[in-house]
């Protein structure tokens, strides 16, 4: 108890220090500025960037662009007007920087928007500006370069490294650290914490039962929430909590790889590490039951644990297609013992996660899970129904009801044809 209120006394300071830090004035850093606009006078990019602005950020910047909706003047900050001096006379790097990174309730479109989209939302911002804008974006670029010319004339390896930085861009296939029930290689911005909750009500089929149990939303349901903590921009850790099996789980994630832009890295490759422990009452046998192997039976301890450890492999192909491939194998200490199915203490499995987006906001998801296990081949799909950067909301359709690899891979999963189907939804939240 103590430890658990620990924790929630650290994240609360976290997020309180990190909402501290959002109310300061936000200076892009200076290789932002060496960002190269790629679409630079680009009549084409306005239109589309226009597209992408009233479907993702005209809710807080307004139609306009004047960040005057009237719902969101209590929040503090408070969208940019976007046609303001201080926002116009930015290098398009900067901005194109920032709506790549966000800040608090800004969120970051780097995972969801290709560069190619984002360089048009900042020639869409440039169109918002006034009449004169164009004259004010040429004399603060050239002011601007002006002098960064000066200071890479006096210094030209350290523009060439920053140059080099900047344009160092990396891909991320997946915008969120869980797809359906797969680890994703992506890891969250560094700065806050997220939040991860996965649901799934009962099994529900096409009868009578669809109507009097709603879909199954009526039956038992099985829930995991997680805490999602960043160390940086390659590791983050997570605590979580699950329903069946009274789990509590601990993890962390640390990317080896990068997937970059150029190619140069054609993937992301992270690895995954989790520990189980079921808090559940030990199970209950005649006094001389025995293991497998003939010994006596006896609860220890370790029994409760079991692990998860994987190899994630991830590529973005082109703007809307994501596919990821995992090596991973799954023990439990304690698999209990049944004639039929006989589940074994470990798994290898290959699930395989592919996600193809639609639209800006909507994407469509699919889970394959082969693995070594009788009876268990989880087979999931999701619809995100509005992700931004910041949040994630996805209706899902299973055949199984579990989450933890530990838990997903040791009981049997349902038959879509035979046994119905599991809906859900998962919702995350970045901080
Ligand atoms: C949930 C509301 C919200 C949405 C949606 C949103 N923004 Fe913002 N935006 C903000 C807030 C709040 C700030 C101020 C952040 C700060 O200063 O910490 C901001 C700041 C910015 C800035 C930086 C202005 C500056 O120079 O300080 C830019 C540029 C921007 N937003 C562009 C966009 C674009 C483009 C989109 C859509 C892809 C978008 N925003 C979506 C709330 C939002």
């Amino acid at each position: 108890m103590k430890k658990y209120l620990a924790v929630l006394t650290l994240l609360a300071g976290y997020a309180g220090l990190w909402t501290l830090s959002a109310q300061t004035a936000w200076q892009a850093p200076p290789e932002a500025d060496a960002l190269q606009n790629p679409l630079a006078g680009d009549e084409a990019s306005v239109k589309k960037g226009e597209k992408i602005y009233r479907s993702l950020c005209a809710a807080c910047h307004g139609a306009t662009g004047k960040g005057d909706v009237p719902s969101m003047q209590s929040l503090n900050p408070k969208p940019t007007d976007l046609t303001s001096e201080a926002v116009q006379k930015q290098s398009d790097g900067a901005i194109f920087w920032k709506i790549s990174e966000g800040r608090g309730m800004m969120a970051s479109y780097k995972n969801m928007l290709t560069e190619e989209e984002r360089w048009s939302l900042v020639n869409y911002i440039r169109s918002l500006g006034d009449k004169s804008s164009g004259a004010v974006k040429d004399k603060a670029q050239s002011a601007g370069e002006k002098e960064k010319k000066k200071k890479q004339n006096t210094n030209t390896s350290k523009a060439a490294r920053r140059q080099e930085k900047a344009s160092a861009s990396y891909v991320d296939a997946f915008p969120f650290t869980v797809l359906i029930n797969a680890k994703t290689t992506h890891i969250m911005h560094p700065k806050g914490f997220g939040l991860n909750i996965q649901h799934r009500f009962g099994t529900t089929k096409f009868d009578e039962g669809f109507v009097t149990n709603f879909m199954g939303l009526d039956l038992a349901a099985n829930m995991r929430f997680a805490f999602e903590i960043p160390y940086n921009d390659r590791l983050m850790f997570e605590i979580g909590r699950t329903r069946y099996g009274k789990f509590y789980d601990m993890g962390f994630k640390y990317l080896i790889l990068r997937q970059t832009a150029d190619d140069r890295i054609p993937v992301s490759v992270a690895i995954y590490e989790n520990v189980a422990v079921t808090t559940e009452k030990p199970p209950v046998y005649s006094e001389n039951a025995t293991f497998a192997n003939g010994t006596l039976f006896e609860y220890k301890f370790y029994h409760r644990l079991s692990y998860d450890n994987e190899l994630i492999m991830s590529r973005r192909f082109g703007d809307r297609f994501s596919a990821q491939l995992t090596f991973q194998l799954v023990w439990r200490n304690l698999m209990p013992y049944s004639a039929k199915p006989r589940f074994k203490n470990y798994v290898f499995a290959l699930p395989l996660a592919l996600r193809y987006r639609i639209g800006f906001s909507q994407a469509v998801s699919l889970e394959i899970m082969p693995n070594n296990q009788p009876k268990n081949f989880p087979v999931s799909m999701a619809y995100e129904v509005a992700s931004s950067g910041n949040h994630v909301f996805q209706i899902t359709v299973t055949n199984s009801d579990r989450f933890l690899a530990q838990n997903l891979y040791t009981v049997p999963t349902f038959h879509y044809d035979k046994d119905g189907f599991i809906l859900g939804f998962n919702l995350i939240r970045y901080f």
